[in-house]
């Protein structure tokens, strides 16, 4: 299997973030079309040749501020990866995430980028908790999200694990994983 190793950070600099727009089923196709059969697996947890009519109106479903994906497009304009953080309307200060990035993008930077400007737009929006369903095979994910969250509760769902990241909103406080934190989490 191809395991993918660091290269050079200079990589990210031809890469901007933007708002994905609703009206851009296109470019999630395309974004697929870049995902290997292995990569759609670890993202949508089941084998996902294409998008579903349904998978994609869902997908496109966002306002910026409950429903947020963020786009990394080349200089040239090709998408290579998205991100997206959905508030839970039961939980306000709380959004589950999921990113994914092209298979020729693996492991330079991209994934990175994407999920640090999501938690600062969900932190700006008063999210002071990310959680990740993640399959436990998938180590390029736990490893992102470990690496850019230190404070991070895993449990398991199922075949899933469910990652729980403490955001940092800059209060000393806040970096303790409280009693509440935990039955918040179990209670989800
Ligand atoms: C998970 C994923 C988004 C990572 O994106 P990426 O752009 O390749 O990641 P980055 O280059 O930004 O890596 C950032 C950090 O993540 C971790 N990481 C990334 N790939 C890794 C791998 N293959 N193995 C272990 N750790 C990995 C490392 O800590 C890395 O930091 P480092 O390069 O300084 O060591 C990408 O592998 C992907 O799209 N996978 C398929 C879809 C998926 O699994 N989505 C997650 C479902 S929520």
């Amino acid at each position: 299997m191809h395991r993918p190793t660091r290269s050079a950070p200079a990589d990210t600099a031809r890469i901007a973030l933007r708002d994905l727009r609703p009206d851009e089923a296109g470019l999630l196709d395309t974004l697929m079309a870049g995902l290997s059969p292995r990569s759609r697996y670890l993202r949508f947890h089941t084998p996902t040749p294409a998008l579903s009519t349904r998978m994609r109106r869902a997908l496109l479903d966002v306002d910026g501020h409950d429903r947020v994906a963020l786009v990394a497009e080349t200089d040239a304009g090709t998408p290579v990866g998205i991100a997206r953080a959905i508030r839970d309307h039961r939980h306000p200060d709380e959004a589950e995430i999921a990113v994914a990035v092209v298979d020729a993008w693996h492991r330079r930077g991209v994934g990175r980028r994407l999920l640090t400007a999501l938690a600062e737009r969900a932190r700006a929006g008063g999210v002071r908790r990310l959680t990740a369903r993640v399959l436990p095979e998938n180590a390029a994910a736990l490893g992102l999200v470990r690496d850019l969250f230190p404070v991070t509760v895993t449990r398991r769902d199922d075949d899933a694990l469910v990652l729980t990241a403490v955001l940092d909103t800059g209060r000393p406080d806040d970096w303790t994983i409280t009693m509440d934190d935990i039955l918040a989490d179990l209670a989800a």
